[in-house]
């Protein structure tokens, strides 16, 4: 055995170099979108891939990236995203599967304007045409580029392949408004002492949990509904699906996310045998109220305790429930007796809460924060309230500017956001749907791409100046995703 590379980067060398490429190949692919190929940043950005693509094949003798499913191999080491590089991956993935292209291989060093060759051709590929990679074969050979290699898609037939973005944004919303029609039928249940759908439960966090794999946005969208009357419905659904989104993020396997959708849903189960008086309550709350409102995570996981039928499933539910105001610290509610250590779901649900809980507005807090302010608020509360590692995914996963956020344009306009961009480079470049005013109400106008330059001057085309809180506005920001 040769022992030239130690054994430590031998073990991390693959994973390394095959994020390497993957960022670096997946930022030119995007930038062939945006820029002209004669472009000054394509040139950069073909530069910086093609170091590390040339310096992969000197070190490795060629470099091998082939897709099987959702997982990507790396000269055959399977390679798994870390948190930083997860939207990347991603949205990598996203794109060579709407091309139906499932890998390539280079055998020799590269020109640049080989790379720029292969990299121009993929982008200008049709969705979904089975075909694509003979076309991109043919293109080389009669380029005569022989040492690119690239393959073609191999889907297993169970995979659902047809599903559109509008099919998809129906199907969100489905689960969402069926979610939250089961929280109210819970929430009827204790009060009848009724025993609980539980299996209907399991199924939605398992639709949600789809919904979300294959596109988290929708449901993401969907989270600004505000419901003064129903608020603690939309706010035990808008857990689940924070709490989904984000477990996913972190790498939760599939299996557990349903699980950690639970946990979510059911958190705040305890406030179902709080009066609705202090519920509602919209005066400051006497110390006595305080200590019953205080009450609710125990009172939840009894609740919990008491349905043996949830089997192993219960456990999980608790440590939402019982946790999530506890804090990281532990300087939370209820106090404890002994030091423990708060559990993952805890950790997230306890994120997702407390975002929920500011961002809309309640009753007793008629202006909610804009998601700006309490994502500065969970920055500085990190490693107290929060787990500092899943709070930085947490901001990255909500963005610089969150789906519904008003915003106000260079162009003095108005709009919603209602896309965002997955590239991490882009947060600040979403789409945004216009608004203007007729007869004294606002209307939906068209949906413009920030990311959309000018040719004449080379600059955006828009940019955002700063953001605005919709609900001074009167604007109910969920009409944008319904
Ligand atoms: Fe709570
Ligand atoms: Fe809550």
């Amino acid at each position: 055995m040769p022992d030239e590379k130690p054994t430590l980067d031998q073990e991390h060398l693959p994973a390394k170099l095959g994020t390497e490429f993957i960022t670096t190949f997946y930022r030119l692919l995007k930038g062939t979108t945006l820029y002209d190929r004669k472009s000054a940043v394509i040139d950069r950005l073909t530069q910086e891939c093609l170091q590390v693509v040339n310096g992969i094949i000197q070190w490795e003798g060629n470099l091998l990236l082939k897709i099987v499913r959702d997982h990507f191999f790396f000269n055959n080491n399977w390679i798994i995203a870390s948190a930083d590089n997860y939207l990347t991956f991603k949205v990598f993935w996203q794109e060579m599967r709407k091309r139906r292209i499932g890998g390539m291989e280079f055998s020799e060093a590269l020109s640049g304007e080989h790379l720029k060759d292969l990299v121009y051709l993929l982008s200008g590929l049709e969705e979904n045409n089975e075909s694509n990679y003979l076309s991109v074969k043919e293109q080389l050979e009669h380029r005569n580029i022989e040492s690119i290699e690239v393959g073609k898609l191999e889907l297993s037939k169970d995979e659902d392949i047809s599903i559109d973005s509008e099919g998809l944004k129906k199907y969100s919303k489905e689960v969402y408004f069926r979610s939250i029609g089961f929280v109210k039928e819970v929430v009827e249940s204790i009060h009848q002492q009724k025993p609980l759908p539980i299996r209907k439960a399991k199924r939605l966090m398992q639709y949600a949990v789809n919904a979300v794999m294959k596109d988290d946005s929708t449901l993401l969208g969907l989270v600004n509904i505000k419901n003064y009357d129903e608020d603690t419905f939309n706010h035990s659904v808008n857990v689940a699906i924070y709490a989904i989104a984000l477990g996913q993020r972190i790498g939760i396997p599939k299996k557990h996310l349903s699980h950690l959708g639970m946990a979510g849903l059911f958190h705040d189960m305890g406030k179902t045998k709080i009066p609705e008086e202090i519920l509602n309550k919209t005066e400051k709350l006497s110390p006595e109220e305080w200590s019953i409102m205080r009450s609710h995570p125990v009172v939840g996981t009894e609740l919990i305790m008491r349905m043996k039928e949830w089997g192993e499933l219960s456990a999980r539910m608790m440590e939402g429930a019982f946790e999530h105001h506890l804090r990281y610290d532990l300087t939370g509610y209820p106090r404890l007796t002994q030091k423990k250590r708060i559990t993952l779901f805890g950790r997230i649900v306890t994120i997702a809460d407390f975002y929920d809980a500011l961002v809309r507005p309640r009753v007793s807090l008629r202006f909610p924060y804009v998601s700006e302010k309490i994502l500065g608020i969970m920055l500085e509360r990190s490693g107290k309230d929060f787990d500092p590692a899943i709070v930085k995914v947490f901001i990255n996963m909500i963005g610089v500017f969150p789906l519904g956020t008003l915003a106000l344009l260079n162009t003095h306009e108005m709009g919603i956001v209602t896309q965002t961009q997955e590239d991490t480079e882009l947060l600040d470049r979403p789409k945004v749907c216009l608004i203007y005013y007729s007869d004294g109400e606002y209307r939906k106008g068209k949906v413009v791409d920030l990311r959309e330059m000018d040719e004449v001057s080379g600059d955006f085309k828009r940019s955002i100046v700063k953001t605005l809180n919709p609900n001074e506005y009167n604007i109910n920001v969920a009409e944008f995703f319904i």
